[in-house]
């Protein structure tokens, strides 16, 4: 089966996308007949390649690291055929000091991943959180202005994308640069450090800079909340990020993709496939490319689950496998949906407790001793089981007589 790379080239078909196809390989993964996949004894990556999906996490590069903790790494290699770096391909983390670059954490990743056969999703260029404090410092006493912050932003991109020139499949470009209907005004807009200093224009320059360090990365713009469209009014964020990726296309802002965040909650009801493949669709149709690229589904931990009544947990665990099996359907039933990446693969790392103040987590699909939970044995049964065709049962001749 081809893989889906080589299928949404026709679809997307800018020359940048095309190249990036045929520079970076497939992973290598052996294709099985649908009639004959045993999924109990496949990876995701394994069961992900026979659509020609690939299946991706967000590396902590500190339990990778670790000695102490070899299953972290087993599991990133085996388990994966992207990878993303969780945080060490942030601003804060690339330039600490004005003008002194720390490439290495970032580069051990892209290392990992190549000795691995995995594609690096480059997690982001353009984001308001995890700035360097020399920045934003500046900025803040006038130091820095605004013309000089629109410089050192194309700097950035320009720097940070012709370092990783070549090795980076998927650029997520500009992040979360779109309100929420619970922010001030409750209309939709941009937002943000980016947004307030440079106005909005910011987000079709950053992708002009990048496509100009690297014309074979895919761009992404990545965002959360937009894995469904809403009722099409001025608070529907979905709505917000389709008018604007759309305006992108007709004016020629370099943009191949939209990312969905994904990062879900079980005490929000459940997704159902076909609301999220509607919205896939809908991008698509714009001749973009899709992915999940923050997929975890977290659930609050009431006294009961803390103290570890199976009454309380199960649902939460059946509700998140659900989440998780949404995304990763809707994902399949899209040509164009090219990655499905969960935001860490374990609870043992997850940002979930500390971001919550303790108040949710189990957001993973695997636990914190590394038992694959519900969630994980769901999705290797949506990846197994999806597509297969239906083979006419052979019917034994009777004898004549
Ligand atoms: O680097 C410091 C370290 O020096 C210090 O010892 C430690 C003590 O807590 O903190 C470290 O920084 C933390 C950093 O992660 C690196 O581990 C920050 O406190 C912590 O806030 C930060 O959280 C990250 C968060 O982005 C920041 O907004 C999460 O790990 C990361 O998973 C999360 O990822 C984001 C995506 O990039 C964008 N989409 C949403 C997603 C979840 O928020």
């Amino acid at each position: 089966m081809k893989p889906k790379q080589l299928i949404a080239i026709g679809a997307i078909a800018t020359a940048a996308t095309i190249t990036a196809t045929l520079v970076l390989s497939p992973a290598a993964e052996s294709h099985k007949s649908v009639a004959t996949v045993d999924p109990a004894s496949q990876t995701l990556r394994q069961l992900g390649a026979r659509h020609g999906l690939y299946l991706g996490t967000a590396v902590d590069m500190a339990a990778l690291a670790d000695a102490d903790d070899p299953q972290y790494r087993d599991i990133v290699a085996s388990e994966f055929s992207t990878v993303t770096a969780e945080n060490v391909m942030k601003w804060e983390t690339l330039e600490p000091t004005r003008g002194t670059y720390n490439w290495g954490p970032a580069d051990e990743l892209v290392d990992f991943a190549r000795a691995n056969r995995q594609r690096v999703r480059g997690h982001v260029l353009v984001w308001q959180n995890q700035l360097p404090g020399w920045l934003t410092e500046g900025v803040a006493d006038g130091t820095i202005t605004n013309d000089e912050l629109r410089d050192l932003l194309k700097k950035h991109i320009t720097d940070v994308v012709s370092h990783f020139k070549g090795k980076i499949w998927q650029w997520d470009v500009v992040n979360e640069a779109v309100s929420d209907p619970w922010d001030t005004p409750s209309t939709i807009h941009y937002k943000g450090f980016w947004a307030e200093h440079l106005g909005s224009e910011y987000v079709a320059d950053a992708f002009r800079w990048a496509r100009d360090a690297d014309r074979n990365a895919l761009l992404f713009y990545n965002d959360y909340n937009i894995e469904a469209f809403g009722d099409g009014s001025a608070t529907d964020k979905t709505a917000f990020v389709y008018e604007m990726v759309k305006q992108f296309r007709a004016d020629g802002v370099p943009i191949d993709g939209v990312g969905s965040q994904g990062h879900l909650g079980t005490q929000y009801g459940n997704y159902d496939a076909l609301q999220v493949s509607a919205a896939l669709k809908r991008f698509t149709d714009l001749k973009l490319a899709t992915a999940f690229t923050e997929v975890d589904v977290r659930s609050e931990l009431t006294d009961a689950v803390v103290d570890g009544s199976s009454s309380e947990i199960n649902p939460r665990l059946q509700a998140s496998a659900a989440n998780y099996s949404a995304l990763l359907q809707a994902c399949l039933s899209n040509r164009h949906c090219l990655s499905f990446t969960v935001w860490g693969f374990t609870d043992k790392y997850s940002w979930i407790p500390n971001w919550s103040d303790g108040q949710e987590g189990l957001a993973n699909i695997y636990d914190e001793d590394y038992q694959p939970k519900r969630a994980y044995n769901t999705m290797r049964a949506d990846l197994a089981f999806s597509g297969a065709p239906y083979v006419q049962p052979r019917i034994p001749q009777r004898p004549r007589r």
